[in-house]
């Protein structure tokens, strides 16, 4: 593996890109962020991560993000992008406006990825999950510090409702929850989870992450929780690692 490496990280707001220090698993200087065009069309898209990666005149391999189900570099779902994401190879597609190899993966996963190999050594062991709080909320599974990609645990029917529409943080500034009301759904979508999967660590990552000691104590799980130490680049940094890794 080089000394660096290079990620993107697409979501429904902004799209953002920098090198990355494979050693530390921490951005090598400035990361760039572009709003996420509307509509998010891959053509747009890829017009997007293009800039960025230009800007930063890199060369080497580039992994990107997408927040959907990413099986061989194809999309399979697209809840918060735009629909004509779906059966889109975007690995394809960004590989070919790259003219390089580019592996692409889902945002969550490439999060977990960071997190695990870069974060504190008591998150590799066992069942962990990594659970991202945004304009959705994203998973990534691993046993024993070892991906299980794709899971949509963000999807999880909830008191007859699909989990994230009810506890993604977006939803908490939507509806103007407070803290200890939100905290109540989020409890309310952690213990279904715990009841299925039986994890053994939470990893709460995602923008509210930052301000985990407003509501991670309100929580009232079974599972140990703990805040993503990446937080909000950690995107980035995983997919940097998922090209470096090829
Ligand atoms: C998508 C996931 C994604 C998550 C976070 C969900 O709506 O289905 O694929 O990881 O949002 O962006």
């Amino acid at each position: 593996m080089g000394a660096t490496g290079f990620g993107v990280d697409i979501g429904g707001s902004g799209i953002k890109g920098g090198v990355v220090d494979l050693v530390t698993g921490r951005l090598d200087g400035e990361r760039l962020r572009i709003p996420t065009p509307n509509p998010s069309t891959p053509d747009a898209v890829a017009d997007v991560v293009a800039e960025i990666v230009g800007k930063f005149g890199w060369d080497g391999p580039v992994g990107v993000t997408l927040p959907a189900v990413v099986k061989k570099g194809v999309a399979h779902t697209a809840a918060n992008i735009d629909k004509s994401w779906l059966d889109t190879d975007a690995a394809a597609l960004f590989g070919k406006r790259l003219e390089r190899e580019v592996v692409v993966l889902n945002d969550a996963d490439a999060a977990g990825v960071a997190e695990i190999r870069y974060g504190w050594p008591g998150d590799r062991d066992g069942v962990v999950v990594l659970l991202t709080f945004g304009t959705g909320i994203g998973s990534a599974l691993f046993l024993d510090g070892e991906l299980v990609p794709n899971t949509e645990f963000g999807h999880l029917e909830v008191d007859g409702h699909d989990a994230e529409t009810r506890a993604a943080a977006s939803i908490k500034e939507e509806e103007n929850l407070s803290w200890g009301e939100w905290a109540h759904r989020v409890t309310r979508y952690i213990t279904s989870l715990e009841n299925l999967i039986w994890p053994d660590l939470i990893i709460v990552g995602g923008g509210v992450s930052k301000k985990a000691d407003k509501w991670l104590p309100l929580l009232d799980v079974r599972t140990k929780i703990v805040a993503a130490e990446l937080r909000n680049d950690a995107g980035i940094v995983g997919a940097a690692v998922a090209a470096a890794d090829g």
